[in-house]
């Protein structure tokens, strides 16, 4: 008989649904008359979007956003039918009946996708569900000024669309003294002025603590929902959804002036354990984590020590009492004590990074929920 998944996983990533659900509803609270949807793109931020999504429909979330139309085609069928999905990227020229027949909703981030949707609309014969995106200052999606001139002086161009929603999006929202804040929401507000009356959204995870000014009709948490800190230099207010663990493989000592992995980026001051645990580069545990990177075990952090490998890292246990850790052992990664955030900072990157490139080697265990 084989053994299970579980147990000959090298490592585990352990995602808690519980913990999703409250920090959904804590945002949720947190935005007041808003709504709360939640975006899933990138499998749910690296996570999962089949387990993510039906959780957060279960707490009571009814709009989902993905940045694909790929991804929201596979999303459709895990949710209800009053779940909305929306496809942040709008619709690839071509694919507009397809994003109809699977009930997707397109945001428009440009004229041409506008003009594809309203000739479908009218083919159809039907008023078409849409989110028409405006830049207020990302400059990356969305309709530019010029754009926006242009529309407005033709309302003609979104007839048959019912428009769901008026959307941008901010481009440093975490930092809350940030002078674009004000200026994106000022033109987010003139540019609601120039387009049919809808309902609004603006505000990601981080944007939902600038305060009720910011929340309009719907708001849109990503990163917040799995754990990560919305308010740079804030402590957390969300629970922590991630563990992450990884497996001993090995343990050796080595002795004084011993070098450990490739190019010997590191060398023992003192005799030294070294445990080899099952989890590297192609496991989305970066490279730049190499002589960084702190694992936890029982209350203790212990150093990553020499360079992460593709499949490996080597870690310092020689404080750790020998009767305490042995093969199969496993050690965090992300924990108690080690949030994504953290790893993000000894990466040099930010946590959303951390998340979304997590590969898919572990063995995925959901609690909760
Ligand atoms: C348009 C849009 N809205 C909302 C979000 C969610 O942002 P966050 O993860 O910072 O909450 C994103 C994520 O990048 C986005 O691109």
């Amino acid at each position: 008989m084989s053994i299970s998944a579980q147990t000959r996983a090298g490592a585990w990533l352990e995602i808690d649904l519980d913990a999703l659900c409250s920090n959904w509803r804590q945002l949720r609270d947190c935005a007041g008359a808003a709504e709360c949807a939640a975006v899933v793109k990138a499998d749910a931020y690296g996570l999962g979007a089949a387990r993510v999504a039906p959780a957060l429909y279960a707490a009571g979330c009814r709009h989902f956003f993905v940045a694909h139309l790929d991804e929201a085609i596979a999303l459709r069928p895990v949710l209800a039918a009053d779940a909305t999905v929306f496809v942040l990227h709008g619709l690839p020229p071509g694919a507009e009946p397809e994003a109809v027949s699977h009930g997707l909703v397109p945001v428009l981030n440009s004229l041409p996708q506008i003009d594809a949707w309203r000739r479908l609309a009218h083919g159809l014969g039907q008023a078409l569900p849409a989110v028409l995106q405006v830049d207020t200052g990302m400059a990356r999606l969305g309709l530019a000024a010029d754009e926006l001139d242009t529309l407005s002086a033709d309302p003609t161009r979104l007839q048959g669309l019912a428009l769901s929603l008026v959307m941008s999006h901010l481009v440093s929202a975490e930092d809350p003294s940030a002078p674009i804040n004000t200026l994106q929401l000022e033109r987010f507000h003139a540019a609601r002025l120039r387009l049919p009356a809808a309902r609004a959204s603006l505000a990601n995870s981080s944007g939902i603590f600038l305060g009720p000014g910011y929340h309009f009709d719907l708001v849109r948490p990503g990163a917040a929902l799995y754990g990560i800190a919305p308010v740079a230099g804030q402590p957390n207010p969300m629970q922590a959804v991630v563990r992450l663990r990884s497996k001993v493989m090995q343990l050796r000592r080595i002795d004084t002036g011993m070098g450990v992995g490739y190019g010997h980026a590191w060398t023992a001051q003192r005799p030294t354990r070294i445990a080899t645990l099952a989890t590297g580069y192609a496991d989305g545990w970066l490279r730049s984590l190499s002589n960084t990177a702190r694992v936890g075990f029982e209350g203790r952090t212990l150093p990553l020590v020499g360079k992460v490998s593709m499949d490996t890292i080597t870690v310092d246990v020689t404080e750790v009492p020998e009767d305490r850790l042995g093969e199969g052992t496993l050690l965090d990664l992300i924990g108690e004590g080690l949030s994504v955030d953290e790893v993000a900072g000894a990466a040099g990157t930010i946590g959303y990074e951390i998340l979304t490139s997590l590969g898919s080697r572990y063995a995925r265990v959901y609690a909760g929920a």
